[in-house]
Order: C-alpha cells, then sequence, then structure tokens
C-alpha cells in the first residue's frame, strides 16, 4: 500500500478547511498496529472537528473520525493477528491522533477492541461512538436501580440523534414501554416514535422556571443534551432516580439548585465513552452484540468518505436524524 485516501482538516491562517486528500502511512501518527479500515461513522463530535473553534481538534492537519472498524494489517502486539476484524471508539481518535475517516489507521494496540462474534465491521459502526454511548448510559442507569419491571417513566433528549435514537431503541428491545422522547422539531415526533417513543415532549419553547423543584415526572434520563434542557429535567426527576449525562448538544452550562441532589436524591451519572476501561469496553460490545443487539431495528444510511463535510453540515444544521455510517473504501 503505497497512497490511499484520508479526509483532513487543516488550518491556515486562522482558517480551518477540509478535504479528502491522498495519504501515506507517515502521516497517520504513532502506534505500533495499522488497520485497514472498512467503516467509520458520523458522530456529533466529527462535525465540531470541522469548526473553527470546535474545540476538538487538538493539533492540525488532523484525520477526523471518532471511531472505526476495520481489518488489521500488521500489529506489534500478540494480541492480534494480520486479518483480525476490529474496532475502536475514543481515546484521542480523530482528535488528538489522526482518525476512522481515512482508509488506514496506525494506532496503540491497547486501543483496538477485537469484533465480538456476530458483528460485522458495518454493524460496529451503524452503533459507533453513539450507539456505545447509548449502551454506556443505559448500563450506568440499570446500575443504579432501573428495571423493566414497574416500567419506570424514562426520558431521552436529542431523542432523534445518534445516541438518543439507539438509546430509545435499545430501551425498548430490553422490554421498557415508557419512554417520552424530547424533540424540537414538528417533524421529528414522527421519527421519535418509530424509534420506540411512547410519549414525545416538545423542548423548542423551554423557558427556565425559577422553582428549584418541580412535578415528578421522569424516574431515569438519558440526557444527549446538557444545559438548560438538564436544569429543567433535574427538578422533575423522582425520588432516587438518575440522569446519565453525555451530552452538550444544547449547551455546556448547568444552572441547578442542590435541591434535586439532597431532597429527592436524584444522581447526576457521568457517562465518558473516550476513556472507558478497556475490560469494560469489552463487555458492553459484547452485550450490544448479543441480547442488545437491535441491528434489525436501527434506522442509518450509507455515505463514501467523500461525503463526509456534506453529513457534518447536515449534523450542524440539525437536519441530520439517527445514523450514518462511511464506507472509507467507497
Ligand atoms: N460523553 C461521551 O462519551 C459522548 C459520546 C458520544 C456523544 N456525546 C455527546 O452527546 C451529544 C449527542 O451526540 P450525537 O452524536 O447523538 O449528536 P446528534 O446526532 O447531532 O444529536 C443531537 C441531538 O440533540 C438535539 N439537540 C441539539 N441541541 C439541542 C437543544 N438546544 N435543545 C434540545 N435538543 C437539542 C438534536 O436535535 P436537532 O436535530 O433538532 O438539532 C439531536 O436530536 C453531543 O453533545 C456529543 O458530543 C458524548
Amino acid at each position: 500500500m503505497e497512497e490511499f485516501k484520508s479526509y483532513v482538516v487543516r488550518e491556515t491562517d486562522g482558517e480551518v478547511t477540509h478535504q479528502l486528500e491522498t495519504n501515506t502511512v507517515e502521516n497517520l501518527g504513532d502506534g505500533d498496529t495499522l488497520i485497514k479500515i472498512e467503516y467509520s461513522s458520523i458522530n456529533y463530535k466529527d462535525m465540531l472537528a470541522l469548526q473553527k473553534k470546535g474545540g476538538v481538534v487538538r493539533h492540525y492537519p488532523m484525520i477526523p473520525g471518532i471511531d472505526l472498524a476495520g481489518e488489521i494489517v500488521r500489529s506489534e502486539s500478540d494480541k492480534f493477528e494480520a486479518g483480525d476484524k476490529v474496532l475502536i471508539t475514543g481515546y484521542g481518535l480523530g482528535t488528538v491522533h489522526e482518525g476512522g475517516l481515512s482508509q488506514y489507521a496506525k494506532v496503540p494496540h491497547e486501543w483496538v477492541v477485537k469484533l465480538p462474534e456476530g458483528l460485522s465491521t458495518k454493524d460496529a459502526m451503524v452503533y459507533g461512538t453513539a450507539g456505545f454511548t447509548a449502551a454506556l448510559s443505559i448500563d450506568a442507569l440499570e446500575k443504579n436501580g432501573m428495571k423493566v419491571e414497574g416500567q419506570p417513566a424514562i426520558l431521552v433528549t436529542g431523542a432523534t440523534g445518534g445516541v438518543g435514537s439507539v438509546a430509545i431503541q435499545i430501551l425498548r428491545h430490553l422490554g421498557y414501554k415508557n419512554i417520552t422522547a424530547t424533540i424540537r422539531k414538528d417533524y421529528q415526533e414522527e421519527k421519535a416514535r418509530e424509534f420506540g417513543a411512547s410519549d414525545v415532549w416538545d423542548v423548542s419553547d423551554l423557558e427556565l422556571g425559577k422553582r428549584p423543584l418541580n412535578k415528578r415526572e421522569y424516574k431515569f434520563v438519558v440526557d444527549t443534551v446538557g444545559g438548560d434542557l438538564t436544569a429543567d429535567i433535574l427538578t422533575k426527576v423522582d425520588e432516587y432516580g438518575s440522569v446519565a449525562i453525555s451530552g452538550n448538544a444544547g449547551g455546556m452550562k448547568l444552572q441547578t439548585t442542590v435541591l434535586p441532589f439532597i431532597l429527592r436524591g436524584v444522581n447526576l451519572l457521568g457517562i465518558n465513552s473516550v476513556e472507558i476501561p478497556m475490560a469494560d469496553r469489552e463487555i458492553l460490545w459484547d452485550k450490544i452484540a448479543n441480547e442488545w443487539n437491535v441491528l434489525d431495528k436501527l434506522h442509518f444510511d450509507e455515505r463514501g468518505l467523500s461525503e463526509f463535510g456534506e453529513v457534518a453540515e447536515e449534523v450542524k444544521a440539525g437536519k441530520h436524524i439517527g445514523r450514518t455510517v462511511i464506507n472509507t473504501q467507497n
């Protein structure tokens, strides 16, 4: 392999540009493991990687793409052999280290997960970082008391997005039926219900109320939006309920009081898919491939490497729904 294609983000005189380029293995960063990438996927962070002040790219030029699935070409680790099918999510992929929107990646072997039995490289990226984060959020809520018995009231925010849409579909698959989805455009209601929401909450003109506590409406929350929406939700979580927060699509600041925590015993659970230890990753991917497998239901589309910029624009404009996999060899 002499030359191949990578999507590259560059910064010149303070301006950020991005395009498909011809590349060589020397430009892939440090790593003892070379992977031929078959699929990557589009996540919110990938859209941010193309923005001037996106805040995620640590150096330029950068190959974006925070996840990938493909085949081992060579590795210095005896855990892997040429031909093994593998995936990576998180660590510094696509932000600190050259990422998955390329036909090859060179990475430390410590980042690499062997594909669980029954999951193809494409399947893995249909879930991708977003699906993995959805699973991580549900796992955290179940570890904090969420059970199908009793059908607790569950809220999923950003429900038409990658994390939210996969979360609803896994929850439904596990037997949860009482799921409210937040939307902010009329046409999203039909999609949210298709994913499995039993109710929708239009948050498009949400105004933060003054009361520190409101009527208890939800017991468990998968929150991908953050900001004022999280602040409002915290006032409405039932006694000893939990909010698994992974996102900041709606803002970084969280204005709250201590009352939900000290008067209702609410838990705010931080979800970080980037640094989660390898043993936990492997357990969760195994669940995703087996008892939590919703591949037959997941909504996704497939695009080529050169189309990444267009998909990122759709994400930025809030016009993107569900998941998009990128066929990097196309
Ligand atoms: N913690 C982690 O490890 C981790 C991992 C993955 C993702 N994330 C984060 O999770 C978030 C979601 O990621 P994603 O890939 O699912 O993104 P996505 O596909 O773009 O979905 C974002 C969702 O949030 C909604 N939204 C955006 N701004 C909102 C606002 N102000 N009020 C209400 N809803 C709003 C969007 O609705 P519209 O379509 O109407 O805009 C969309 O439904 C991002 O912040 C991402 O960085 C974190």
